[in-house]
């Protein structure tokens, strides 16, 4: 597994204004929205692409296009906030869905609905904004690399360590987050962080 720290002043900021209580979900939106386009740029860097042809108003010229653009991964219902900015960068991607929940008592991972296509041989983009215990990011990312995947990017917002550290036994994984935060608490919330992604995303929880 390889981890990044993405470091820029901008998602610096926005991450701060995310953890705003006081943000409303029509504010949280917007600002998972806006970092998930930086995020995006980090997690495309490496894409392949080839020559083709273009005809400017002048002349011709050697341009690039995308190829096998990633397939991308929300997981619900978190990573919903994250999707829009990522489709944009990539609208020939493939979207497809995958429903888990916490187990608010043993913080296990109960799995309730997949859309995955076949994935095998093709890069993945997961879309996971808070990595706490990462219980359902390693039942994701098994599911991934059960159908043969040959490459997963995880893209959170927030990370705890005791998630990093529990994806540590992934090969051909790179996860990608703007905070490596302090701790879990015992509900299994990272500390300091900004409280529940999905209920601030639509409904103004914690
Ligand atoms: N999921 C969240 O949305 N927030 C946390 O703090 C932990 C898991």
């Amino acid at each position: 597994m390889e981890m990044i720290e993405f470091e820029h002043p901008v998602a610096r900021d926005f991450v701060t204004r995310l953890r705003r209580k006081d943000a409303s979900p029509a504010r949280f939106r917007a600002y998972a929205n806006r970092l998930s386009y930086l995020l995006a740029v980090e997690a495309t860097r490496d894409l392949c692409t080839v020559p083709a042809e273009v005809q400017t108003p002048l002349e011709s010229t050697l341009g690039e296009v995308l190829v096998d653009p990633p397939i991308i991964v929300p997981v619900l219902r978190a990573g919903l906030g994250m999707l829009e900015a990522f489709q944009d960068l990539l609208p020939d991607s493939q979207v497809a869905f995958i429903g888990m929940s916490r187990n608010e008592t043993t913080a296990e991972p109960v799995f309730h609905y997949s859309s995955i296509p076949n994935v095998a041989g093709k890069k993945v983009i997961v879309l996971d904004p808070m990595l706490a215990t990462g219980g359902t990011a390693a039942a994701v990312l098994e599911y991934l690399f059960d159908g043969k995947a040959s490459e997963v990017i995880l893209v959170s917002v927030v990370a705890a360590p005791e998630g990093i550290a529990r994806l540590g036994v992934f090969d051909n994984l790179t996860v990608i987050t703007v905070c490596v935060d302090r701790e879990l608490d015992s509900n299994w919330y990272i500390r300091p962080g900004l409280g529940d992604f999905g209920d601030r995303l639509y409904s103004d929880g914690i």
